[in-house]
This record gives C-alpha cells, structure tokens and sequence, in this order.
C-alpha cells in the first residue's frame, strides 16, 4: 500500500486528512463496500463520463455505450469507473444549452481532476456536450478519450425521408404557412426523431463530433457511426481499450489538440459545410490551451477548401448515408493536401492512419472529390464591416446565391419578445426585401447566445411563399436550419456594440462574396445614437448564483463565450460590461 514515485489509479488525487497513507487507506476501505478486490483497485483506472439523462434522448443510448467501454477497459486490462456529470439536451434546457455549456465544461473539468482516474473516456453528443468535456479535458489533461452518441437514424413520412431538425423547421414552417394541418404536424412529431442519437443532419452534434474524429480526440469512424448500430457498441469497446493505452502512454488532451490538430478541424469544418455554432465551440477549447484561432485564416482557408460532404442541411443526404460512404477518414483523404497528415490522434498514430484506413465504396456520392465538389468559396465566411467590427459568421452553403450580395431597409426587433409579438402581425411593416434585425440574443443580451439568429419568416410573407430573407442578429443559429442568416454578430448588443444603434428603416448592406456587412448611415448619426444609447436593464436574477457568474465573466462570441477565468493568463481578457 505504499506510494509509489508515480502517482496512478487510487493514489492520485487523494482527499487531505493530513496523513496520505491514511487518506489512501481510508479510500480503500469505503470503495471496497462496492465489492472490489485489490487486484481490480490496483489495474489503471479509467473514468467513463456518464451522461445519460431521461431528459437527453441524444444520449439515450448511453447505458449501453457505458458497458461496452466498461468491456473493453477491462479486456485491455483496466478497472473502468463511471461517474455522474451534467447532460444538456438541446430542446431541455432552459433558456438555452448555451448557457449550461460552461457549467458542464467546469464540472467535468473539476471531477476529472478531483476524483483518481488515469484516463477518462468521455462520452457525449447533443451539441453542447462534447465542446464542453473537451474544454473541461484540455484545462484538466489527463488523458482523454471522447466517445460520442453517434446520429439517429433517418425517419420517413409520406414517402419522403425526414431529418431532425432541418426537416422538423421546414415542416414547422409549412405548417406556419398554412400548407400542412394540425394532424400532420401531430403525426410528424413522432416520426422526424424516430430513434435515440443526435440529429442526423450535418448539424452542430454531427459537426462537433467530425471535427473531434479530425482533431484525433476520437476513434476513426466515432463521429458518425449510426448511434443505435453495432458498430456503434463496438467503437465503445475500443474506446475503452484506446483509453487503457492512452493511460499507460500517458498521452494528455495537450500533445493531440495542437495548433495544427485546430487548423485540421477547422478545415474539416469547411469541407462539410458544417455548423456556424463549432467556430464558437472549437475556438473556446483551443482557448482553454492557450490557442488563439486565426479567422482570417479561417476565413482563407474557406476559400481554398472545397465542402464536399453532401448532407442536409446544404445538401441532400444524411449521416448514416456518410458513416456508409466512408465518414470522415474518406474525407480527410480526399481533402489530404489541405491538412497535416502527421498530427497526433488517441490511437498513438496520426491522422494519415486514419486516412488510410477509409474504405472505398464504389459509385457513392455522398463525399465527393475536390474535381467535383458540392460547392467552392467556403461553407462558412466570415464578415467584417461597421455593423461587426468584432466579426460575424454566415453559412454560404446554405443561404441562398441571390442575397449573397443583398441590400435592404433594416426592420428592428428589440429581443426576443418583441421578436414573438410582432413578427406575425399583419400589421408589420415589412416585405421579402428586408433584412430582419434581431438584437440582444447574444451571450449577454439573452442570455446564453440562444439559437434565435433563424429569425422566422414573418407569416404574411411566408403566406405568399417567402421561404428566405436576409436575417442578421448577434444570437447563433442551429447548425440544422437553413437560410441567409448573419450570425454571431460582435461585439454584442447588450454591451453596445453597433447593432445596438440600427434603426428600423435604416439600410444594411451585406456582401457575403465580399465578407462585408455594413450599416449604411453616415458616422454623425452614429454617434449622435452612440451617446443617447443605454444598456438594458439586467436580467432578472443576475444578482446571484450561476445567473451572475455568467453574465459577470462570459466572453464574446469571438473568445468561444468562455468564462474569462478559464482561460489561462496569456489569452485572458476582461469580459465587456
Ligand atoms: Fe441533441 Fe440535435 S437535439 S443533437
């Protein structure tokens, strides 16, 4: 029962008594109530991060992926035990997942670390919990495995194949439209989620999880294996294996994720035409090791770099339909001159490993080549201009060609509830040309940064078969919708960034092809409304609890809305007020 020179398994971390050898003993004695043997305590231990919650149906299939981790950590030789942390379903949280994403990031962070684990396998999907586990492994660096969910399965209706949730909007859509009735709609609910996993669309889960398989913090194939199928299982048993190794290595979180792990993500992010909410995402965990993402590089690297990936909601086909065409080690093939190949992964090998081992299936069109790509010019741009001097985002690949390059008379909404009790009013003033403005839906105006920038087509016009305008906001959006939507607009309206200052009637200029959005009023006026401006008044609440620590310390969208305390010292700034 000595300490050995190293620290593993049930002597790290011990609890302070005063007395080490005591603190150890005493851990033994109530862990051994569980039943172990001293053999068992005495294997590598390996954390599983259970987040199986009745109210997350993303991860309803982690009790299953828990025992075959659990499998596979003892085939390989360890000890695995599972520990509670925080789950966050998209549609379950209050006011937004966004606002929770930190809350689990610290947590998993803090029981990571408190509790004696040589390597953690995390397992996570619904969109805001691998960014969080992979924050909270990055500060916490131990060695870490993560294991998603994995995508639902398609789901059927008349005929016709359904993805949640960019079909779950376009039918909510048909339905505001008055071209499908309430009966329809009915029927729907029970048929466009139609298995446990995460949307399988190209959404901000699917995005998340490829851009984790390209960054090598997860298994080739994990991103988008089918979350009920058997690979699935099986990928959790290696997973847990993987984790072993990982352990015995002593490989951490901090020699994967390296800068050039970043650009090989991000441009995976590119090549698929992901979702806008992973720029937020990645940029917080690179932060959280003192990695700065360059947008302007993201921004070029758009332009260079092909999407090939042919899903919904750009385009046509499903995540099932990508695992059987080959998933993300066929695509890093045939996107290779675009990444570093020699980046390190979980497996101890690199991403050229990955690569090599995608499978070839004849005649899919799923992933395309860069001969033949689905579009060029970048899946995501970034803009910049009066109205964004901090930067903004727009999905080029699923807003439409013709306002790209739009002008129109601006029509204010001042948050939220003006957004709700105006926007189907016959009375709005309002017409196709407009450019929709949504302000204060940002980290701090909402708060939480909800996804509220898919601004509905206000219902007059979606009667007359409006099916896009240009909408702009500081909020984020879903990475499932679809439409010509300016996102993630900084700095934000609530701290009296200039999307605090448009007035209804004014005109906005947005040039995508350019990376231009532009409030076209002289700069007088400007400061005539600078100096009238007022914030908001604060949240209800905010005086206390997790509320004001939130509000006190979030960042912009641009510094990945982390709270500015974790970051470490190089990269932390104030937060704006
Ligand atoms: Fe959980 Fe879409 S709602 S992944």
């Amino acid at each position: 029962m000595t300490d050995g020179p190293k620290k593993t398994g049930l002597r790290k971390g011990l609890a302070t008594y005063g007395d080490a050898e005591f603190s150890l003993f005493l851990r033994r004695v109530f862990i051994k109530a569980m039943g172990y043997t001293d053999d068992a305590l005495d294997r590598p231990i390996i954390g599983i991060t259970d987040t199986y919650s009745d109210f997350n149906p993303c991860h309803g299939n982690v009790p299953d992926l828990i025992e075959a981790v659990k499998r596979g950590v003892m085939l390989a030789g360890g000890m695995p035990m599972k520990f509670p942390t925080v789950s966050i379903a998209e549609s379950f949280s209050h006011p937004t997942s966004m606002f929770l994403r930190n809350l689990m990031a610290l947590d998993t962070e803090e029981m990571v670390r408190a509790q004696p684990m040589d390597a953690v396998v995390l397992i996570g999907g619904c969109d805001k919990t691998i960014p969080a586990q992979l924050m909270g492994a990055a500060s916490a660096d131990i060695p870490a495995i993560v294991l998603p969910t994995g995508p639902m399965l398609v789901g059927h209706h008349k005929g016709e194949v359904l993805g949640a949730c960019t079909d779950c909007r376009r039918m909510w859509a048909a339905f505001r439209a008055g071209t499908i009735d309430e009966a329809e709609i009915d029927a729907l609910s029970g048929r466009l989620a139609p298995t446990k996993g995460t949307c399988m669309v190209m959404g901000t889960a699917s995005t998340v999880a490829c851009m984790t398989e390209a960054l090598g913090m997860c298994l080739p194939g994990a991103g988008s294996a089918p979350a009920t199928h058997a690979d699935r299982i099986r990928l959790a048993e290696a997973s847990g294996a993987a984790a072993v190794k990982l352990a015995a290595a002593g490989r951490r979180p901090s020699d994967i994720m390296t800068e050039a792990a970043f650009r090989n993500a991000f441009t995976v992010l590119q090549a698929i035409g992901g979702s806008t909410n992973a720029v937020v995402h990645f940029t917080a965990v690179a932060a959280r090791l003192g990695i700065r993402i360059d947008m302007a590089a993201f921004d070029r690297m758009g332009l260079d770099v092909p999407v090939l990936v042919d899903l919904k909601p750009s385009g046509e086909h499903y995540m099932e339909h990508f695992h059987w065409a080959g998933g993300v080690p066929k695509l890093l093939k045939e996107i290779s001159a675009h990444l570093d190949m020699t980046t390190l992964t979980v497996t101890g090998g690199t991403l050229a490993d990955y690569a090599a081992g995608a499978e070839d299936v004849p005649d899919q069109t799923v992933i395309r080549t860069p001969a033949y790509p689905i579009a060029v010019g970048g899946g995501l741009a970034v803009l910049h201009g009066n109205l964004a001097p901090g930067g903004a985002l727009i999905k080029r690949s699923a807003s439409s060609e013709k306002l790209m390059r739009h002008e129109g008379r601006a029509v204010v909404f001042d948050g939220l509830e003006d957004m709700t009790n105006r926007l189907d009013s016959d009375d709005l003033d309002v017409t196709a040309d407009d450019i929709l403005v949504l302000r204060h839906a940002g980290p701090k105006g909402a708060p939480g940064m909800p996804e509220a920038g898919y601004i509905p087509i206000p219902r007059k016009l979606a009667r007359q078969g409006v099916k896009d305008m240009v909408r702009i906001s500081d909020a984020r959006m879903s990475g499932t919708a679809f439409g010509t939507i300016v996102l993630h607009i900084t700095p934000e309206s609530a701290i009296g960034g200039p999307l605090a200052l448009v007035q209804s009637g004014d005109r906005i200029r947005l040039d995508a092809n350019a990376r231009t959005l532009d409030l076209l009023v002289d700069d007088a006026e400007l400061t005539r409304r600078r100096a009238a401006w007022t914030p908001p008044p604060p949240h209800p609440g905010s005086d206390r609890g997790y509320l004001k620590l939130y509000i006190d310390e979030v960042l912009g969208a641009d510094q990945g809305c982390d709270f500015a305390f974790c970051l470490p010292e190089a990269l932390r700034i104030a937060p704006s007020s």
